[in-house]
């Protein structure tokens, strides 16, 4: 079986061999930059792990997990727009360095270059692995789209929030398993089972992002902490905030949230020190195992032997604690 370091220097390397170099510049640059600037490599590493437990072989999965992966960074180039990033990766983000409308023309260079990679791949089922891919891409729209209206929205609740993260961030993660597994040549049930073990551990991949992006340490985190709430964004230790703030604590909260004039960095460490009464870090961390357990519930039914199971295991764990 191959180990997930394994996989991260085998997807590097093959970025790496893949620098667009043709002109304009001007729009290819910032796609390799992007793509070069390191990130975890995760959905590509979940494709290539799941076809692993079905063949042996996983060189036919390789160019589709590029695909995953160059399709995620294309996602983070107009975030980063949306969320008015600047720093993502420890380095400036494309709309910062170069321009807003450079990021979203290179981003959607990025997303027909997503499906290059993707129609590379040979499989049979081609017709069905595409189907996924495009479901899954419209749902990051509306994740995403879910997530700045709920901004601005003033109540919103667990469920809201959790269908929110789900759609946004979870199925990526989920169909870039189920892709890899179909082709490794996984029937109907353990590919759905892969993608029920990734919709869960993608979850619980949100909620420490957005707990990182609170406690993270930007050296390490590569992102600067802060921006969700100085965004007013609707995560779940907001919404258990509002939950459990009383009296004073939650009128405080409030004029926070509603404050438009309020200095940035002095929002960020109120909201903070609230959430640090309520302690609301650790409500958030019990949240994220749970959901790591459901994950690995789902894997454990996958028909193929326990033994080949062992590096999926780790990775979702790995998830859980990650400082980046
Ligand atoms: C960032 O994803 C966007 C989220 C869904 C939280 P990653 O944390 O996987 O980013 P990179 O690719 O490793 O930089
Ligand atoms: C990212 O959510 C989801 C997608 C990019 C689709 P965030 O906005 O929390 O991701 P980061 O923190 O900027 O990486
Ligand atoms: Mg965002
Ligand atoms: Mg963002
Ligand atoms: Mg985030």
């Amino acid at each position: 079986m191959f180990t997930l370091k394994e996989l991260q220097d085998l997807i590097n390397n093959a970025i790496s061999n893949e620098k667009i170099g043709r002109e304009p510049f001007s729009l290819y640059d910032p796609i390799n930059y992007t793509l070069e600037s390191g990130g975890k490599r995760i959905r590509p590493a979940l494709a290539l792990m799941a076809c692993n437990l079905f063949t042996d072989n996983i060189n036919p999965a390789i160019k589709p997990a590029l695909g995953l992966e160059i399709f995620h960074n294309f996602t983070l180039l107009h975030d980063d727009i949306m969320d008015h990033a600047g720093i993502r990766r420890g380095k400036p983000t494309v709309h910062k360095k170069w321009n807003e409308n450079t990021a979203i023309l290179s981003g959607d260079a990025m997303f027909i270059k997503a499906y290059e990679y993707l129609l590379d791949c040979r499989s049979p089922n081609f017709r069905d692995i595409l189907k996924v891919f495009n479901e899954t891409a419209l749902e990051v729209c509306e994740g995403q789209q879910y997530d700045m209206e709920f901004e601005t929205r003033e109540s919103v609740s667990e469920d809201d929030y959790l269908r929110m993260i789900e759609l946004k961030t979870s199925v990526l993660l989920a169909a870039s398993l189920k892709i890899g597994a179909m082709i490794g040549g996984a029937d109907n049930a353990d590919a759905e089972l892969l993608y029920k073990f990734g919709k869960n551990i993608g979850l619980a991949f949100q909620l420490q992002d957005d707990l990182l992006d609170v406690y993270g340490d930007i050296n390490v985190f590569g992102k600067k902490p802060g921006g969700d709430i100085v965004a007013n964004k609707k995560t779940l230790m907001l919404i258990k905030a509002l939950e459990l703030a009383a009296n004073d604590e939650l009128k405080t909260l409030k004029n926070l949230l509603s404050d438009k004039n309020i200095d940035s960095e002095k929002k960020i460490t109120a909201v903070t020190e609230i959430y640090n009464k309520l302690n609301i870090k650790s409500i958030v961390e019990e949240q994220i195992k749970r959901l790591n357990a459901d994950a690995v519930r789902f894997l454990e039914s996958v028909s193929v032997n326990e033994n080949k199971k062992g590096e999926l295991i780790k990775l979702a764990e790995k998830l859980t604690n990650r400082i980046n």
